[in-house]
């Protein structure tokens, strides 16, 4: 039967991702997997699940298995208000940041609509953006564009309209990088000459572990801003919990929409991460966390520094759960990705958080995931395989030479 009849068309504008696609072909933990963004397991509160299961069975018993309000429990909305110091009415609890993501683009995108944001960009969001048919531009070339240019309104009536910039301003997925201070004034500037509004996107903020924190851009534009928090990374993703803090006006409308989504956010995950957070279990976790990620991103870049050849460069994030290798121009990791796989070690190509595709020499290595133990031996494997593909990659360009100088020769 054919079906293509039945689909939406929104349908053929879904983007499949590449990650997720490598978990449901491979057994993470058969590999040296530095592909997904999973944090480590040992930084979930395990032991302590059975004694919140039963505080908050014992005070609030059926109701914590009941329905509830879509904005989220009254408990949970009130510790996220009382931690980042905003008024409970701007807190919507979301099932997921993804969902955050996508119910932003849902409330806010028609198709042919423009969103800003960096390249190379979270594959996610990209998902969702694509989903409701809106175009993706890069922020740095209308940030070039607008210092070249003292006014936007001219600019903005010929084209498409810019609904938001987004935004992952501390320790990008997949860059690894952090915002400036001077970045994120910059951000708002545009988005204030072009009156759109900022998603930012804001999962990986709570795990810094070197350097100091940089003022968040809801700080800085708050009546402008949507700043999307997760707990996957900050307690376990297994809830799929995050939230939304941004203007009433705003959630009001992102309520409404996030009714027909799933009429409201889990209860009972909702009552055991008040209680999480609210008792100050959440930052007794968070220092052990910041404590084992500090370890695996420090060891991840010395093992780089021992075995990579010469002209692989990495970054070095001060948080999040990922760094981004940038190979020689000629080497192709999407190329040399099943090679990998069947050699026992899974990374993600860095082009497929482009755009355009580009940056096929990129790739983004995870350092949460892996055990300590199996790092030595994923990356001494994969600085092999680099290795390798740089000495094919020279003799192939040797050989193209030779084969030029004699063709020239010949032609003498
Ligand atoms: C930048 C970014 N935003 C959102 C998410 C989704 O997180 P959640 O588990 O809250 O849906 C991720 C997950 O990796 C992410 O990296």
């Amino acid at each position: 039967m054919d079906y293509s009849k039945y689909f939406s068309a929104d349908v053929p504008s879904f983007l499949r991702s590449p990650v997720r696609e490598i978990f449901r072909k491979v057994d993470l933990s058969a590999i040296c997997s530095f592909a997904g963004g999973y944090p480590a397991a040992v930084t979930f509160p395990l032991a302590d699940i059975p004694g919140l299961a039963e505080k908050v069975l014992g005070r609030y018993g059926t109701k914590a298995l009941q329905y509830g309000a879509t904005q989220g429990v009254p408990e949970l909305r009130e510790v996220i208000a009382k931690r980042y110091g905003v008024p409970v009415s701007q807190v919507q609890i979301t099932t997921s940041s993804q969902q955050g993501i996508d119910v932003c683009s849902r409330v806010f995108l028609d198709p042919g609509d423009v969103v800003l944001a960096e390249n190379p960009v979270y594959l996610g969001a990209l998902q969702s953006f694509r989903a409701y048919r809106a175009r993706v531009q890069e922020i740095s070339a209308v940030s070039a564009r607008h210092s070249e240019h003292a006014s936007c309104h001219s600019e903005r009536s010929e084209e498409s309209p810019v609904k938001f910039i987004y935004v992952i301003p501390d320790f990008n997925n997949p860059s690894g990088k952090t915002m400036t201070l001077q970045e994120r004034q910059e951000i708002v500037r545009i988005a204030r000459e072009l009156d759109c509004l900022i998603v930012e996107d804001s999962p990986y903020r709570e795990l810094r572990y070197s350097g100091e924190p940089v003022t968040t851009i809801r700080e800085l534009a708050p009546e402008r801003t949507l700043q999307l928090g997760s707990f996957s990374k900050i307690f376990a993703p297994g809830f799929r919990l995050g939230w939304i803090i941004g203007p009433e006006e705003l959630l009001e409308q992102i309520y409404i929409c996030k009714q027909c989504l799933d009429l409201c956010p889990p209860v009972f995950d909702q009552y055991l991460a008040a209680e999480f957070m609210g008792s100050g279990m959440l930052d007794a976790n968070l220092q052990k966390s910041i404590a084992e990620y500090r370890r695996r991103r420090d060891l991840m870049v010395s093992l780089l520094e021992k075995y990579m050849p010469a002209g692989v460069s990495w970054t070095d994030p001060e948080g999040g759960l990922f760094l981004w290798l940038t190979l020689p121009p000629a080497l192709d990791t999407v190329a040399l990705y099943d090679k990998a796989l069947s050699a026992g070690v899974a990374y993600v190509a860095g082009s497929f958080f482009y755009t355009d595709g580009s940056h096929r020499n990129t790739m983004r290595l995870n350092f949460s995931f892996v055990d300590e133990a199996k790092m030595e031996p994923g990356i001494k494997l994969l600085a092999a395989l680099v290795r390798e593909a740089a000495a094919a990659a020279d003799a192939t360009a040797d050989a193209t030479a030779d084969a030029a100088a004699a063709a020239a020769e010949g032609g003498r």
